[in-house]
């Protein structure tokens, strides 16, 4: 392979028009109002009584006191923990201390927020194009056929570092030696296909050692097993910020390679990235598996085997953002291992570039106001 040195655009933005995980389904309840900031925006999130989720602006009308630290009240609204002004779930004030009227402009923003794949996805642009059918395919995490459990990891690095990390998986043989690491992650060729909004990456290693994660989740499936493996990864990114990770290693030369995984285990990554600040993101992820569903110790055990992984990322992450922050002139240089990582950063600027010619006619923030 000849190595390629070219200039990379290291934007630090993040688009608006798109669908975020603002929480887990499980963080968000009809009892409590959280805080959580995406993409700069601090939200005060629960549900309605009747389990409908809420997102509103954690800033009230009055004096932009944060709602989050209010009460929940009304069947579906909250009040400000200040003044007691009240708000439903569509942001409208309901109620005003001393006063019989309200003013008909009292509002905070209400955004768009949809539950599915267990997260809570908020839509902070312009909401007449804020289509759930967007909302990218996670279906490992709450179908029957699958099992897995992930965490939510607060990160000290802009969304697209954990993207280039996540869609170039050679740095496992240097980050992740004695867990997922292996020579033949970088040795090995691997393959880029692209549409207008995903990039997908597929590599394979055949008839080589499984890494000691992969050897063990062997076991929940094929007790005993010794041997070879083909082993792959199949690195499916969707604008703006989820990579779902399809990985597996099957027993050498029983056909993985064209289809057949019956001698082998399948695990999906699933990853999605909600920008916090330009600095800051948080990291949600879960690992799935497709066989012995009942087995708990095995969700406890993976899910905490990528967590210990996750961290050595993270450290990573927070470095290179700070290498970055005192050398804001460097610029970003792409090998031939970047490839995938290049496509989706084009993908999401092209979003940006959208945006910013749609700002000629209105601003998403501020419509979503009105
Ligand atoms: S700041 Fe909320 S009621 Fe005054
Ligand atoms: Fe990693």
């Amino acid at each position: 392979m000849t190595t390629v040195a070219s200039t990379t655009k290291k934007t630090m933005e993040h688009p608006l028009n798109a669908w975020y995980v603002a929480a887990w389904d499980h963080e968000v309840t009809s009892t409590a109002i959280i805080s959580r900031t995406v993409a700069e925006r601090p939200l005060a999130l629960y549900r309605t009584d009747d389990g409908r989720p809420v997102a509103l602006a954690d800033a009230c009308w009055h004096r932009l006191a944060p709602l989050s630290m209010g009460k929940r009240v009304d069947g579906d609204g909250v009040q400000c923990p200040y003044h007691g002004l009240k708000f439903n779930s569509a942001g409208r004030c309901t109620f005003m201390p001393a006063q019989e009227t309200i003013n008909p402009s009292a509002m905070v923003p209400s955004f768009p927020i949809v539950e599915r794949h267990r997260f809570l996805w908020v839509w902070l642009g312009d909401p007449t194009v804020a289509d759930p059918a967007s909302i990218p395919d996670m279906h490992q995490m709450d179908s029957a056929e699958w099992a897995g459990d992930g965490l939510r990891i607060e990160v000290d690095a802009n969304f697209q570092l954990v993207l280039d990390n996540l869609m170039d998986l050679t740095h496992e043989e240097f980050v992740h030696a004695g867990s997922i690491g292996q020579a033949e992650l970088s040795e090995s060729d691997f393959e880029v296909t692209r549409e207008e909004r995903s990039v997908t990456l597929s590599r394979w290693m055949l008839n080589i050692d499984a890494p000691p994660f992969l050897a063990r989740n062997m076991q929940d499936k094929f007790p005993g097993f010794r041997g070879k493996v083909d082993r792959w990864q199949i690195i499916r990114y969707e604008a703006p910020s989820t990579i779902c990770i399809d990985v597996g290693v099957a027993e050498a030369g029983t056909g993985a390679p064209e289809g057949d995984r019956s001698r082998g285990i399948e695990n999906y990554v699933m990853n999605t990235i909600t920008p916090v600040t330009s600095k800051s993101c948080a990291y949600y992820w879960a690992i799935t598996r497709n066989y012995a569903l009942d087995m708990q110790s095995a969700t406890t055990r993976m899910r905490e085997g990528v967590a210990r992984v996750f961290r050595q990322d993270e450290d990573m992450l927070v470095a290179q953002q700070q290498a970055i922050d005192a050398n804001p002139d460097y610029e970003f240089y792409s090998l031939n291992i970047d490839a995938g990582g290049m496509w989706a950063r084009r993908i999401v600027e092209r979003m940006l570039q959208d945006e910013r010619n749609a700002a000629g006619h209105a601003d998403p923030v501020r419509m979503s106001e009105k």
